[in-house]
């Protein structure tokens, strides 16, 4: 039974119409978004999600929305249940609520979510990126996170991949996953701003992957500085579903203004991020 037919005839018909139509679960958390309507009635709820998926033992409500340079929700506890991390190496076992481990394509990733960004969702992404990367490849992953599309390759291929992020705490976090993954030898994490790791950055990188829709391709031009001919660039960016389809033409053009001739191999949507707006993966080889 999904989350709806869990709470008939303990909410009434218009609190069941605003009941959030999915929620997203990262390792054993569920992360709801309850509306202002349900304010009243968030335990009822979170004991309902208990009821539904069995593996969460800890429900959380985001507050607002995902906000700043770091994009991380605040969120509430609702409601918890004891944990327990098989498999998980004793340094590594989550100690806070907000945090947990999420396993995801063979990789484990340890998150806090209410200290750093990260999204089940994107996990096709992931993949998708990964199965491209041939062995052999120097991998620049700019903003990181806690490092999934800079971990996952590094399991996958003989790479050196160089991570870059602003977020003290997501770096700390994707330290662990790179010695959890047992990557140490294939991933360097590198704590600061783009902006100003990148141009200390030595040579020229085979893939250099951008998935941060929100600011991505503000440093679009920088990230070209690190390109070669045949490097590909994975750009993630946010559009209006009208604006799509020129996107990689627009591009393009910034492409060549900053003296760099590309074909755009793909523009795809990545996921849907509210009526009409969708996150877009835009990927360009250099000439
Ligand atoms: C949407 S999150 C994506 C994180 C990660 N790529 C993932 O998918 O899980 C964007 C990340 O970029 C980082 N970030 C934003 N601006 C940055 C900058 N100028 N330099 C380095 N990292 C930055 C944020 O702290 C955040 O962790």
């Amino acid at each position: 039974m999904d989350i709806k037919g869990t709470l008939k005839g303990k909410l009434n018909a218009e609190e069941l119409k605003c009941l959030p139509r999915a929620f997203e679960v990262v390792g054993n958390i569920a992360i709801l978004e309850i509306p202002e309507e349900l304010e009243g009635r968030k335990e009822t709820i979170a004991e309902a999600v208990f009821a539904v998926q069995k593996n969460v033992k800890v429900v959380v409500n985001k507050i607002g929305e995902v906000e700043g340079v770091f994009r991380v929700p605040k969120v509430e506890i609702l409601a918890s249940k004891p944990r327990s991390f098989e498999g998980i190496p004793k340094k590594f076992i989550p100690k806070a609520l907000t945090e947990t481990v999420h396993h995801e394509s063979g990789a484990r990733y340890k998150i806090d979510v209410s200290k750093a960004y990260f999204s089940a969702r994107l996990s096709g992404e992931r993949e998708r990126i990964a199965s491209q990367v041939k062995s052999g490849e120097k991998i620049l992953c700019l903003f990181a996170g806690v490092g999934p599309f800079a971990i996952l390759p590094a399991r996958k291929k003989k790479v050196k991949v160089i991570a870059v992020e602003i977020n003290q705490d997501a770096v700390k976090y994707m330290l662990e996953n790179i010695e959890m993954n047992k990557v140490a030898d294939k991933v360097q994490a590198i704590e600061g701003d783009v902006a100003q790791v990148l141009p200390g950055l030595k040579g020229k990188f085979d893939r250099i992957i951008m998935p941060a829709p929100k600011n991505a391709a503000d440093f679009l031009e920088l990230a070209l500085s690190k390109a070669k001919k045949g490097t590909i660039i994975h750009l993630y960016t946010f559009a209006p579903v009208e604006e799509i389809k020129t996107l990689g033409e627009k591009i393009k053009a910034r492409c060549f203004a900053a003296k760099k001739k590309v074909e755009i191999l793909d523009v795809r949507k990545a996921g849907e991020i509210g009526p009409y707006n969708y996150r877009v993966s835009v990927e360009i080889k250099i000439e």
